[in-house]
C-alpha cells in the first residue's frame, strides 16, 4: 500500500490532479461568491431606495411627535433615518454622522434582542469610528469615499416623485441618501451592510470531497488502463531476456502504449529471426565442411612422408572435431526447448551423481529444494561443462547451490591452477584454450565455456570466474523470476 501511494501511476496522477482540482474549485467558489455578493448588494441598494421613498412620503404626513417612532420603526439593523434642518454639506462630515447613527441602539431600552441594538458591526464600541477610517471589514476595503460624490436620484412612487441625492459608500457595501422635504427639512438615510466573510461551509467541503473521490477513482481507472498493458510488456521483455518465447504482446490500450507493444513485438520477431538465421548459417557451414574434410583425410593417406602425414592427419582430426562440435551445438540450439519449472537443486545434484557414478571426484553440497523456471536440458549442459572443466583442469569439483532474493547461484570450485586473470575473459571465446593444442588427451576443443555462457545468458544470467588461493571458482548466476519462484507443486526434478 505504501508503494501504491509513492510510486504507482494512479498515485502520481492523483497527486498532480488534486491540487489542481482544489485550485479550480476555489477559484470557482470565489468567482460565484463575488457574483453573488454583487447581486445581493444591488438588491440591498434597491431595497434601501424603496425604503427611503416610503420614508419621504410617510414623514410628510406624520405629526412631529410620532416622527421619531416612525424612523425607529423603519430602521433595520443596517439602516437608519433621521431629519436635519440643513443639507448634507461636506460628505466626510455627513458620513461621520451617518456612522454614528448606524451605531445608535434601535430600541431605546436596549432590551430584548441585543443584536438589534448594536448596529451593523455587532459592536457599539466603534461609536467614534468614522467612515473610511475604521478597521471594519466594510471600510477596510476602500478609501474610495474620497472619490465618492452625491448623485441625483428621483424617488418615484405612485403619487409623487421627489428629487434626492444618493451616494454609494464603502465599496458599495453602504449607501447614503438625502432628500429635501417640502417643509425645508432634510431626510437623511444611511445604509451599511458588512460583507459576509467567506465561510468554509459543510456543503463546500462535501462537494470538494465528492469531487476528490471521483477524480481519484478516475485516476485509478485511467492508470489501470495504462499500467496493465505496461506490466504485460514488462513481463514479456523480462521473459524474452530469459530466452523464453511467449508470443506476441497484445497490441491494445492507448495509442502510445499500443505503439510500444507493436515495436516490442517487431523487435522480438527480428531478434528471434536473427538468432535462427545465425544458427542455420553455422549449421550449414558445419555440415558443408564435413565432405571436404573427409576428402582431405582420404587424400592425406597418400602422403608418402610418415611424419608429414601424421601431422596433417592430426590437423584434419582437429578440423573434424571443430565441425562436429559446431554441428552438435547448432542442433541443440535449433530445438526450442520450452521453459518449465524445475527444482534446480535436484537438477545439479543429478549431474553430480552421474559424474560420481563414473568415478569422478564430484561433491555436491545440498541446500534444499530450489524451484526455478528454466530450460532444464540446456542448463544441465552448461552446468555440466563447468563441472567437467573443474574435473579436467582442477582435479575435483565442489558444487554448491544457493538461492536468495538476488536469484540462484550455482558455484563450482576446484583445486587446479586456475586461469591467469588477463586470460579469463578470452577463455569464454569459442575455440580458445589455455593450452593451444586440441587433442583428446587434454580435453575439448575450447567450446565448453562459450556454450555454457551462451546458455546461461539466454536465461538472463551470467557466469563469473575467480581465482581462489588454490583453484578456480566458477559461479553460474541466474536472475530471480519476477513474481517469485514457482511453487514446488508445479516443479519437478529432471
Ligand atoms: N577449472 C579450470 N581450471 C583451469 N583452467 C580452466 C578451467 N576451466 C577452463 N579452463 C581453461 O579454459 C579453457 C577453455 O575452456 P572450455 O571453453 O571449457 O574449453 P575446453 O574445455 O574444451 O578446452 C580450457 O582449455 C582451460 O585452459
Ligand atoms: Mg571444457
Amino acid at each position: 500500500m505504501k508503494r501504491f501511494w509513492g510510486k504507482s501511476l494512479a498515485a502520481q496522477i492523483i497527486w498532480f490532479m488534486l491540487p489542481i482540482m482544489l485550485l479550480a474549485q476555489s477559484i470557482g467558489f470565489l468567482v460565484t461568491a463575488d457574483d453573488r455578493a454583487a447581486e445581493l448588494r444591488e438588491i440591498a441598494l434597491d431595497e434601501f431606495i424603496v425604503r427611503s421613498t416610503t420614508a419621504v412620503q410617510l414623514i410628510e404626513t406624520t405629526p412631529q411627535a410620532y416622527q421619531d417612532a416612525l424612523f425607529r420603526a423603519m430602521a433595520t439593523n443596517y439602516s437608519r433615518f433621521w431629519l436635519t434642518n440643513d443639507g448634507p454639506g461636506e460628505l466626510d462630515r455627513w458620513s461621520q454622522d451617518a456612522w454614528h447613527k448606524l451605531h445608535e441602539p434601535l430600541l431605546e431600552n436596549a432590551s430584548g434582542n441585543a443584536s438589534a441594538s448594536t448596529g451593523p458591526w455587532g459592536s457599539a464600541d466603534r461609536d467614534n469610528s468614522t467612515w473610511g477610517m475604521t478597521d471594519s471589514p466594510v471600510l477596510q476595503s476602500t478609501n474610495r469615499i474620497k472619490d465618492t460624490i452625491w448623485e441625483p436620484i428621483e424617488l418615484k412612487s405612485e403619487e409623487q416623485s421627489t428629487l434626492a441625492q444618493i451616494v454609494r459608500l464603502d465599496d458599495n457595501y453602504g449607501a447614503g441618501l438625502v432628500a429635501k422635504l417640502p417643509n425645508g427639512q432634510w431626510l437623511n438615510a444611511a445604509y451599511a451592510k458588512p460583507p459576509k466573510k467567506f465561510v468554509w461551509t459543510s456543503p463546500t467541503t462535501v462537494s470538494l470531497a465528492i469531487t476528490a473521490v471521483m477524480l481519484s477513482a478516475l485516476a485509478i481507472i485511467v492508470a489501470r488502463r495504462i499500467a496493465r498493458p505496461m506490466r504485460r510488456l514488462t513481463h514479456a521483455a523480462e521473459s524474452l531476456g530469459r530466452g523464453e518465447q511467449n508470443g506476441h504482446v497484445p497490441e491494445e490500450g492507448p495509442d502510445d502504449i499500443r505503439r510500444t507493444a507493436v515495436a516490442f513485438n517487431q523487435m522480438q520477431e527480428r531478434l528471434t529471426r536473427f538468432l535462427a538465421d545465425r544458427t542455420t548459417m553455422l549449421a550449414a557451414i558445419g555440415h558443408d565442411l564435413r565432405t571436404p574434410i573427409t576428402t582431405m583425410r582420404l587424400r592425406t593417406e597418400f602422403i608418402a612422408d610418415d611424419e608429414t602425414r601424421s601431422r596433417l592427419l592430426d590437423t584434419v582430426e582437429e578440423m573434424q572435431a571443430i565441425t562436429d562440435a559446431t554441428l552438435e551445438f547448432t542442433q541443440e540450439q535449433s530445438v526450442d526447448e520450452p521453459t518449465r519449472p524445475v527444482d534446480v537443486a535436484a537438477l545439479v545434484e543429478s549431474i553430480c551423481e552421474d559424474l560420481a557414478d563414473l568415478g569422478r571426484d564430484v561433491r555436491f553440497r545440498e541446500n534444499g529444494v530450489i524451484p526455478y523456471r528454466c530450460k532444464p536440458a540446456r542448463l544441465r549442459r552448461a552446468i555440466r561443462n563447468l563441472i567437467e572443466n573443474a574435473l579436467r583442469y582442477g582435479h575435483r569439483a565442489d558444487v554448491s547451490i544457493a538461492s536468495s532474493a538476488a536469484g540462484v547461484d550455482i558455484a563450482i570450485e576446484d583445486n587446479g591452477p586456475g586461469i591467469p586473470d588477463k586470460e579469463m575473459d578470452r577463455m569464454f571465446l569459442p575455440f580458445v584454450r589455455l593450452e593451444e593444442s586440441r587433442n583428446a588427451g587434454t580435453g575439448g576443443i575450447g567450446l565448453g565455456l562459450s556454450i555454457a555462457r551462451t546458455i546461461v545468458r539466454a536465461h538472463g544470467g551470467d557466469i563469473s570466474l575467480t581465482n581462489m588461493a588454490n583453484g578456480l571458482r566458477a559461479v553460474i548466476h541466474l536472475p530471480p523470476i519476477p513474481g517469485g519462484f514457482m511453487p514446488y507443486e508445479t516443479s519437478e526434478a529432471v
